[in-house]
């Protein structure tokens, strides 16, 4: 589904500041699988992504999706293809659009004419059903503008756009880092729900490695701009988090330095 062969990306080149952010990385994921990605901060996750959405040219590598090689196409002809879900609640929605017409916006993409705000009563009945599957209470609130909803809301109905067209790859960057522990847990299941219902191919990078170890079917892990641990099957399910801090530490031959991970570490023990 996905094949990411030998990428190298490095910032600044030729300059003092010259960084190698993906480091001859390769990756291959099967059609459905559900992969964590974790590693410090400034791994290369989100370059990763980056690459992968054509974001920027690729140094080096090549990256394959569903057979095909995209490593040249620019990012706006990726995008039906790809659904990404970032961090920030902000980014994904029009604040100003009402959740009708944000999502009217997103499932307009998939028919070759041009972004429409007009919904007709189908697409309407869809989206409802859609929303009432999440059970947040949204699909009585269509018409509300989405610059009012909280992060939480906020977030599900990004999710819903991006997968409302079916991607052939879910990208989730943090998605739920930036909101409680309470919302993010019901975000976390509303994810693997849509995954799940439609076999969607899913890399998700999160910080809390409890998390990581417990969703999906796959954890890679980064470091310094490489793959250092892809662990999957019956090694990751007997697998806990101190064993995964151990592995980084023996393949990094340094501690994981990330705070909000040792954070969510102490919430969750
Ligand atoms: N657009 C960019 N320009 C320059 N440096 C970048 C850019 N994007 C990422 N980097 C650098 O590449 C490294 C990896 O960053 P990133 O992929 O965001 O890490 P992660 O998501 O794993 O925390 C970091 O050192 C970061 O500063
Ligand atoms: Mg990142």
């Amino acid at each position: 589904m996905l094949k990411i062969e030998s990428a190298v990306k490095t910032f600044f080149k030729g300059t003092p500041n010259e960084h190698t952010a993906l480091d001859h990385v390769s990756l291959s994921l099967e059609n459905g699988e559900f992969v964590t990605l974790v590693g410090s901060n400034g791994a290369g996750k989100s370059t990763l992504f980056n690459a992968i959405c054509g974001s920027f040219m690729l140094d080096g590598g090549a990256v394959m999706l569903d057979g095909k090689d995209i490593t040249y196409q620019p990012d706006y002809r990726r995008a039906a293809d790809i659904g990404r879900v970032f961090q920030d609640p902000m980014k994904g929605t029009a604040p100003n659009l009402t959740i009708e017409e944000n999502l009217a916006l997103a499932y307009s993409r998939k028919k070759k004419h041009a972004f429409s705000l007009a919904v007709n009563k189908r697409d309407i009945a869809y989206f409802r059903e859609r929303l009432a599957a999440m059970d947040m209470g949204l699909e009585d609130r269509m018409k509300t503008k989405v610059g009012l909803l909280s992060g939480g809301q906020r977030q599900v109905v990004t999710l819903l756009m991006c997968t409302l067209n079916m991607p052939k790859l879910l990208l989730l960057d943090e998605h739920t880092a930036a909101l409680d522990p309470q919302t993010s847990d019901k975000i976390m299941k509303i994810t693997n729900d849509i995954v799940k219902e439609n076999n969607l191919t899913t890399m998700m990078i999160t910080h809390n490695l409890n998390a990581a170890l417990r969703t999906g079917t796959r954890t890679v892990m980064m470091d310094s701009g490489k793959v250092i641990l892809d662990i999957s099957g019956s090694e990751r399910d007997g697998m806990t988090l101190n064993d995964l801090l151990e592995m980084y530490s023996q393949k990094s031959d340094k501690q994981f330095d990330n705070d909000r991970m040792l954070l969510t570490k102490d919430r969750s023990e």
